[in-house]
């Protein structure tokens, strides 16, 4: 018979409050110890995903290997710990978004998928019909315009764009243009995975809500990176993936007000989000159970509650301010290299740093310097609109998070410097 470690023993984590040492920090990720082509990893990817610490992943094998059930459903001692693991990581995520109650947080399977959510439930429910408008900005993720293009082209509402400056910014007066008695929802990014940018997202919601009009977050590049309080920014809606916040993929969250989401009909039918089911017809669990049909993500739930946990050791302020001294640092040293053109130079800007280089195309940048081991992301970034703006069919990006260093930033440098002889 085997002894059943308890998930604490088990993950091994306290939860009292971290001193910010990034020698620390980065012992926690396992993978930032490896090597890639016979050099130490720099992983400088982190806007397409964060890696894990190891009580993520311990949380996980944990689950797997003495507490999988489902959830919900079984009176049983297996299912009744899952689901208690499960609900304890709602209210997690409720504690770190400071949401009113944990019923106005929906797992997801990422942001992509609340966005949908929202999309087509806004639609059934008549709160978006034939020229209604949804205002979005130029440099929105694909995940918040296409779902509305669907939406567009099956109930006739229209798209209006928030123009952007050279420096990356959104244009505010053009975006109070924008909004008339037609706009039925504002739906806008929080912090651009393209261009680093922190959009100015308190007043955007002011003026939304000026006009009665909800707005929508994309928080996907905001939430690992500084707090995000929905009581405090008056959302409508917010949403964001796990695994940009050091949880796994395949998880994530849509928070909304219980208002909304009671008003809203449910996204998807099937098992536990019913209350009851006839042929004649059926009715519905309430919020937020309604919107979870069917077996959900109960290990990714777990592992992102885990990740917030372990996030919650350390301070916001601590973690952007480190952040923005990579950013700065790197940004200078970038900048006295020639030929090198920076994409994104929005005043407030997280650690994203999108560029190019002359006469060198993105895929070659990233192809050589991944020879060193450095992880940087090359292309459109799903973000082809921003791609035009800047007449580029493509960029390479740098995004840092709390356990880059100087040192990493050092050998990129000198990785960037190395291209430039090599194509010389
Ligand atoms: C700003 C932004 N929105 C949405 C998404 C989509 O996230 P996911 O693919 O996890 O659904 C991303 C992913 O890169 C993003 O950066």
């Amino acid at each position: 018979m085997i002894t059943v470690p308890t998930t604490d023993e088990n993950i091994k984590m306290d939860s009292r409050f971290r001193k910010f040492d990034v020698n620390e920090i980065r012992k926690d990720f396992p993978i930032l110890g490896r090597e890639v082509n016979g050099k130490p990893l720099v992983y400088f990817d982190n806007a397409a995903t964060t890696q894990k610490p190891n009580v993520v992943i311990d949380s996980m094998v944990h689950y797997y290997k003495y507490e999988n059930a489902n959830i919900h459903r079984g009176l049983h001692f297996l299912s009744e710990v899952a689901t208690e693991q499960y609900e304890n990581a709602r209210l997690k995520v409720k504690e770190f978004i400071n949401a009113m109650s944990v019923s106005e947080v929906i797992f997801t399977s990422g942001t992509t998928d609340g966005v949908n959510l929202l999309a087509n439930t806004m639609c059934r429910a008549d709160m978006l019909n034939e020229g209604d408008e949804i205002i979005i900005s130029h440099m929105e993720h694909h995940a918040n315009i296409v779902p509305w293009q669907l939406l567009c082209d099956r109930k006739k509402t229209v798209l209006k764009v928030i123009p952007i400056n050279d420096d990356g910014e959104i244009i505010m007066d053009e975006y109070k243009k924008l909004i008339s008695p037609k706009t039925k929802l504002v739906s806008i990014v929080h912090t651009s995975n393209t261009l680093g940018t922190i959009n100015p997202i308190k007043e955007v919601i002011d003026i939304a809500h000026d006009n009665n009009i909800p707005v929508l977050i994309d928080a996907a590049q905001a939430v690992a990176h500084q707090k995000i309080d929905v009581q405090e920014l008056d959302c409508d809606f917010l949403v964001f993936s796990g695994h940009k916040l050091f949880g796994p993929t395949g998880i994530g969250v849509m928070y909304g007000k219980a208002e909304l989401l009671n008003k809203l009909p449910p996204y998807q039918g099937g098992g536990d989000m019913i209350r009851t089911v006839t042929f004649e017809g059926t009715t519905y669990e309430d919020i937020p159970n309604k919107f979870e049909a069917g077996t959900p993500n109960i290990v990714g739930g777990i592992g992102l509650g885990v990740a917030i946990k372990y996030l919650n050791m350390f301070s916001f302020n601590d973690i952007s301010e480190y952040e923005n001294e990579l950013l700065k640092y790197a940004t200078e040293q970038m900048l006295d290299i020639n030929g090198i053109r920076i994409i994104g130079t929005a005043e407030r800007k997280a650690s994203v740093i999108s560029f190019t280089v002359d006469g060198i195309h993105p895929y070659d940048v990233g192809t050589i310097i991944d020879t060193d081991g450095i992880a940087i992301r090359t292309g459109h970034h799903c973000t082809q609109p921003i791609m035009k703006r800047y007449n580029v069919t493509a960029t390479a990006r740098a995004s840092f998070a709390f356990y880059n260093t100087k040192d990493e930033i050092d050998v990129f440098i000198k990785a960037l410097y190395k291209v430039l002889k090599i194509f010389g």
